[in-house]
């Protein structure tokens, strides 16, 4: 069946207030788009969790820098609606900028601290961008519950973070990483990758692990070993931009009195930027 497709605010609010009405629990996937299995595998627990899934495909220009690749951010939409319609997705929102931002683009939603570490030191304004748009999607949907990808570690705190501060009345469900056979995480920018690059990139994941098994078998030198594993990726030629153990709660460094830590990676290959990130469950507590 063909999934319904809404351009514009009025449609998609009338779609979800039918809905609520009748008493359908309501699930809401954001995306940019250029769909992949770790997109498709949230919509999945969507649907195994709500009655209606919505999912959003929007290039949000807001969370993009000037230098970055907003222009280039590949653009799908037409295999995209066919992978939704293939999962039977309820309903598609497809706005452009004009009718996202039609109101104008001066509130914007700051988290604050947690913006500024890791990501949002090599991208000043990207969480601000994806917090505000966030936002405005929520209102305009107003789901149930919300997926996101523990794959953006840090975006999905950030919003976690924001839902509670702000009130919002959803739910946010957290999806683990779906990752390519070799340990890659699938993302939209590794389309960017070269052959070569491609074969070099599952390192980045190898080196979460062997930071992680290091830790459960009692390593608490943190510095040290955010070093030798800097030092290896910039070996095999990524430009690291962080490797940091952190609070899961706080993204702060690493305490000993932490529940569970976080190991986050960022690191540049050839063009392209990639992100990954481990969690460690401590057994020691
Ligand atoms: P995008 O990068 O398209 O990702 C959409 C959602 O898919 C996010 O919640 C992301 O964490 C999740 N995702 C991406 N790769 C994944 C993988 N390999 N496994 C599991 N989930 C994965 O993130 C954004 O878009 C935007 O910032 C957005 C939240 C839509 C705001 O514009």
């Amino acid at each position: 069946m063909k999934v319904k497709v809404s351009r514009d605010i009025d449609s998609v609010r009338q779609c979800i207030d039918q809905w609520r009405f009748k008493g359908r629990k309501v699930a809401f996937v954001p995306t940019m788009g250029n769909l992949h299995a770790g997109h498709l595998h949230l919509v999945e627990q969507a649907q195994n969790s709500a009655d209606k899934v919505v999912v959003s495909i929007f290039v949000n220009p807001l969370q993009f820098g000037p230098n970055e690749d907003l222009s280039a951010y590949p653009r799908t939409e037409d295999e995209d609606r066919q992978k939704l319609e293939h999962l039977g997705v309820d309903l598609l929102f497809l706005p452009t900028d004009s009718v996202v931002y039609s109101s104008g683009a001066s509130t914007v939603v700051d988290v604050g601290d947690l913006s500024g570490r890791h990501c949002g030191l090599s991208r000043p304004g990207h969480f601000s961008g994806v917090a505000t748009v966030v936002c405005k999607l929520l209102n305009i949907v107003q789901p149930h519950q919300l997926f996101l990808g523990e794959k953006d570690f840090q975006q999905l705190l950030i919003i976690r973070r924001m839902i509670v501060e702000l009130n919002f009345p959803v739910q946010v469900v957290g999806v683990p990483t779906v990752r390519e056979s070799d340990g890659l995480a699938l993302s939209s920018r590794n389309a960017y990758l070269s052959g070569l690059e491609r074969q070099i990139a599952p390192l980045l994941y190898q080196s979460l692990v062997k930071a992680e098994g290091q830790i459960n078998n009692g390593r608490r030198d943190w510095d040290a070993l955010e070093k030798e594993q800097m030092s290896s990726l910039e070996r095999a030629g990524f430009k690291v931009d962080f490797f940091s153990i952190c609070s899961a709660d706080t993204l702060l460094p690493a305490a000993s009195d932490n529940q569970v830590w976080v190991i986050l990676v960022a690191a540049v290959l050839g063009q392209t930027r990639l992100i990954d990130n481990i969690q460690v469950l401590r057994s020691d507590l």
